[in-house]
């Protein structure tokens, strides 16, 4: 009778307590943490350099695509005003330019001399494996928008960063003058497509290649 008793005594304390350790088990899903942590959002920086609006409006448009990337945010600048905190905290820096005299204006040059100059890239790699793409907008069809956009993504290549294209194949460009002045609603799509693009690749790069 003594040895039954004392196995009731024991099923008494033995299962709540195996009751507990199933409910935390059950809480806390596969038992590895007691509650999911947000994912980082990817931080994705915009900036050009635009007198006459046409490289904006491109810029804004690429902005557009990021954002339709669920878990992302933007920053938009123009490339005067970036500081080091817009630039080291970027996941992807897209870089945009008006075709000056068939390359990059001088502003968006002195934007990248800048990375040196005023924020100290060199010789650590401060923008080593952040993701990169470039867009361009020319008054002529064929005067320079891919050298342009090939320059920044040497910039980019020379500071160690990872380029990807979209909505063309060295980025995203928009023909400004001539039979049809301004951006046009595929140029603007194209635009889009880079930033969706951009976003989507800074996203596997920071979260892993399961999304
Ligand atoms: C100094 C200067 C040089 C230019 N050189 C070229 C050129 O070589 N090829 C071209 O297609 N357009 C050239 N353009 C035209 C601009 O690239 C074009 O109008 C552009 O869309 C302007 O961009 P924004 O409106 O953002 O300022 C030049 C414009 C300026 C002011």
């Amino acid at each position: 009778m003594l040895p039954f008793l004392t196995s009731i005594s024991r099923l008494r304390l033995i299962g709540p307590l195996f009751l507990c350790a199933l409910l935390l088990l059950l809480a806390t899903g596969s038992g590895e943490t007691f509650a999911d942590e947000p994912a980082p959002l990817v931080k994705v920086l915009v900036t050009y350099h635009s007198l006459s609006g046409n490289t904006e409006r491109m810029a804004e448009a690429v902005v557009d695509g990021v954002k339709g990337v669920p878990g992302t945010e933007t920053l938009l600048k123009r490339v005067g005003q970036v500081t080091a905190d817009d630039l080291f905290s970027a996941d992807a820096v897209v870089v945009g330019s008006p075709v000056y005299w068939s390359n990059m204006s001088g502003e968006v040059k002195t934007f990248f001399d800048n990375w040196q100059f005023k924020f100290g890239v060199f010789p650590e790699f401060k923008m080593k494996n952040k993701i990169g793409a470039a867009f361009a907008t020319g008054g002529q069809v064929s005067s320079g928008k891919e050298v342009t956009m090939l320059t920044i993504l040497a910039a980019m290549l020379g500071n160690q960063m990872i380029v990807v294209s979209g909505g063309g194949a060295f980025g995203a460009s928009a023909t400004t003058e001539g039979d049809s002045p301004g951006i046009d609603k595929k140029e603007l799509a194209d635009a889009k497509e880079l930033g969706r693009r951009v976003a989507e690749v800074a996203m596997k790069m920071k979260r892993g290649s399961s999304r």
